[in-house]
Parts: C-alpha cells; structure tokens; sequence
C-alpha cells in the first residue's frame, strides 16, 4: 500500500469544549469524559501512557491500563520491582495521558505518586483472572531473560506451588496513586484550533484556566 506520511491528518469536528459548560472541579469532567469513552472507543478505554523519570533526569513512557479513579487519585497496578517502579519510588512523580481518538479527546494528568495500601491491592489482585495472578508471580518485569522458554519454567514452578491453593499477593506487586496537581482537557477541534482547559491546583483549590491550542 502506498502512503504518504506527511499528509495522514485529521481535521476534528466531533465536540468542542467551552467554559460555560465545563465543571468547576475536573474530577466530575474525568468521570463524564470516561464515561463516555467507555460507551465510544472500541478498545481499552482506560489504556494510558505513564511518563516516569529516572535519576538522569530521563523521561521513560509505556502503556499501562488504569484501574480506577476517584477524588483521592488515579489507580493503577504493576510490579514493585519493574523499572517504573524503581523510578516512581525514587522520584515520586508522574504523568499520564489518555488519549480517545474516536471522541477527539485527549487528556492529561500530572502530580505525585503513592503507593496503595496493601489492602487495596489485595483487592484489585484477586478479582484478576487466574492467569493474571500467576502471572505476577511468573515475571520478574523489565529484567533481561533468556528466552520465553525461562517464562515457561517459571510458570510451571509457580503452577506447581499454587496447585492447591489459591495465589496470594506477590509482595512485590501492587497499585500506585497519582495524585494530580494538574489536569488538562483537550478537545479537537476544526483547522488545529482545539479546546485546552487545564485545572491546575493552588492552595486547595482547583483553577480553571484555558491554553491556546
Ligand atoms: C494496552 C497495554 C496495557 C498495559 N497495562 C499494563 C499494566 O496495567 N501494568 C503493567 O505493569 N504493565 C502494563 N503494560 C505493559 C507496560 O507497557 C510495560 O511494558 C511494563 O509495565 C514494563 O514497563 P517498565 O519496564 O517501564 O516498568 C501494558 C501494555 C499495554 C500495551
């Protein structure tokens, strides 16, 4: 197939995002934007990227799947041990951005990290398929393995042990929080004159301000 790069655009004309009808805390946005996503896009609406930095000042960038939301923060789940982690741990701060190309929207999240309490993390870990659970204990993520063939080993062994019983919680396998002090909503809209509303957060409060696309 022929292509050519530099002309791939898309002129966005679905929505706009105007101040009248924005609400004063972003929370409420987040929740009425995801859940429309959920209605919309065909896959993983709640598929993310999480930008960490490490100690050379080294943004790093993945996909992770976000796993809840409320006024406390933005949930997600992974290994303690992965590389992500060792930079959150050392450098507690974070963003994400998700990004609904079928509502032309996307938005982005800043703030500091945390970690959840254990029991929280329980909770989100046995309500994962068997697999998923296995498969926490199975690999030790961001490490340098020989080959799949070592995943299967480890597998079986973790198979054997947890024939009888059910997984427990790897401790080194939970959630992270963050926290925002920033959330942005960006609308497309016609001719790259697009909709920024950013809610950035000062003395308590939530301020709503609107940024040139
Ligand atoms: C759609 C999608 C969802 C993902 N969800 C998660 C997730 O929720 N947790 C996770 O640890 N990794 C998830 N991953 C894998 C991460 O992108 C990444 O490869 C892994 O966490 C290791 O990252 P790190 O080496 O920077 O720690 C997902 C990948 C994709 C493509």
């Amino acid at each position: 197939m022929k292509y050519s790069i530099a002309d791939m655009r898309r002129n966005y004309t679905r929505d706009g995002l105007v101040e009248s009808q924005a609400p004063d805390d972003p929370y409420s946005l987040f929740g009425l934007w995801f859940g429309q996503a959920v209605e919309v896009e065909s896959t993983e609406p709640n598929a993310m990227m999480l930008a960490t930095v490490d100690g050379n000042g080294q943004p790093h960038l993945r996909t992770l799947l976000l796993k809840g939301f409320d006024e406390q923060g933005f949930v997600f789940f992974t290994n303690y041990q992965s590389a992500k982690s060792e930079q959150l741990l050392a450098h507690p701060v974070a963003a994400m951005t998700f990004w609904w190309p079928d509502l032309e929207r996307q938005v982005r999240i800043e703030g500091r990290v945390e970690q959840v309490g254990d029991e929280e993390s329980d909770q989100y870990f046995h309500s994962r398929p068997l697999g998923s659970r296995l498969g926490a204990w199975t690999s030790p993520q961001s490490q340098v393995i020989s080959g799949r063939e070592e995943l299967a080993q480890r597998l079986a062994e973790v198979e054997a042990r947890y024939a009888d019983e059910d997984p427990p919680r790897p401790p080194h396998w939970g959630g992270f929080r963050l926290l925002p002090q920033m959330i942005e909503f960006w609308q497309g809209r016609p001719s790259r004159l697009h909709d920024r509303l950013r809610y950035r957060l000062e003395n308590g409060q939530w301020l709503r301000e609107r940024l040139a696309p």
